[in-house]
């Protein structure tokens, strides 16, 4: 036998900005330029984001001198699939979009996600900008690099790591979203007050009557820490080898909830969902891992810190506010 050995050491600096900012989609073709120069760019969003903004910037962009074009395909979570995927996939190879092109995902997480994965493969990855348009998308799934599809198997079965170049996120786009997306992607943010701040989770509490009325400075502020917070933890462990996922708090029973659904519950409510139950079952887990072999288990010590019944009443969420940060 003879084995011969590739010598590769991974070393890249895969480090990106994200940009927030009122009024930035508007100056996507300067920014385009100083952040993700490409000789063609193909701009992916669903039907009812292209528009609400992707023809507009689609416009903007030949105007300036650009080569583009909008791809799109049905809104939705359903949506989310292998056929989408190809399809989008298929429309670039006949446009004859080659290696010096650049992917524009412009949409919600779903659009975050598809267009991201098109990117990852496409003749074998192409660069990525994301634009989020939706709160869950500017404050968790654009951010990352995390992108694929759902499958009959499960959600996001299938997919790549492939962080994007630039991150261009304008809290003004989501003056035309309803409030029950708002909703649902203020679900990402109580997870990130929860798994990481506590004074932030008490803020969402505080302030929710103006974020939802869509006070610039409420939003504004829930968009930055909510990214500072996930940039965060993604810098620490890229590839969810471990930190990473505290990210996927509420998402074990959020996914079979979402799936078990149809996707008819969203994302964000089945992650809200997810949330309380992981929350509640928090206890005896802890309970279980901290079980030792020959009998002793510290059982009576966690049931001191729950209370009489067992189970805080308040809540994971309502401790963490009261706990040092
Ligand atoms: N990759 C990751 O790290 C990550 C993290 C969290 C969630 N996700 C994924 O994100 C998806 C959920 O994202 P979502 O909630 O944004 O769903 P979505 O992309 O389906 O968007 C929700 C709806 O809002 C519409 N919309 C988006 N922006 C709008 C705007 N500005 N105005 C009006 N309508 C608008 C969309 O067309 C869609 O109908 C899930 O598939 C989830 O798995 C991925
Ligand atoms: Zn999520």
């Amino acid at each position: 036998m003879v084995t011969i050995r590739v010598p590769l050491v991974e070393q890249r600096d895969a480090s990106y900005d994200i940009l927030i900012g009122s009024g930035l989609v508007p100056q996507l073709d300067t920014i385009l330029k100083q952040y993700c120069p490409a000789a063609a760019y193909a701009i992916i969003s669903d039907s009812q984001v292209a528009k609400l903004y992707g023809e507009d910037l689609l416009k903007r962009l030949s105007a300036s001198g650009y080569r583009a074009q909008l791809l799109t395909f049905p809104a939705g979570e359903w949506n989310k699939t292998r056929d989408t995927w190809a399809a989008l996939s298929d429309q670039m190879l006949a446009a004859h979009f080659g290696r010096d092109c650049a992917v524009i995902a412009v949409g919600g997480g779903v659009v975050n996600d598809v267009a991201g994965f098109v990117a990852a493969t496409y003749l074998r990855g192409v660069p990525l900008v994301q634009v989020p348009t939706s709160l869950l998308a500017m404050i968790d799934s654009s951010i990352g690099g995390k992108t694929g599809v759902d499958v009959p198997a499960g959600k996001n079965l299938l997919g790549a790591f492939h962080q994007p170049r630039v991150v261009v996120a304008d809290p003004e786009l989501l003056g035309s979203l309803s409030s029950v997306q708002l909703a649902a992607g203020l679900a990402e943010a109580v997870k990130h007050g929860v798994i990481a701040d506590a004074d932030y989770f008490a803020f969402l509490e505080r302030e929710y009557a103006a974020i939802f009325a869509k006070h610039a400075p409420a939003l504004e502020r829930v968009v930055r820490r909510s990214v500072e917070i996930k940039a965060e933890v993604v810098a620490q462990d890229e590839r969810e080898k471990g930190k990473r996922a505290i990210l996927n708090f509420g998402h074990t029973v959020g996914h079979a909830i979402e799936a078990t659904s149809k996707y008819e519950v969203m994302h964000g409510e089945a992650v809200a969902i997810g949330m309380v139950y992981e929350g509640r079952a928090a206890p005896s887990a802890r309970r279980t891992s901290r079980w030792q072999p020959g009998g002793r288990s510290d059982r009576g010590d966690a049931r001191g810190q729950e209370g009489p019944g067992g189970r805080d009443p308040a809540g994971p969420a309502a401790r963490h506010r009261h706990s040092p940060r």
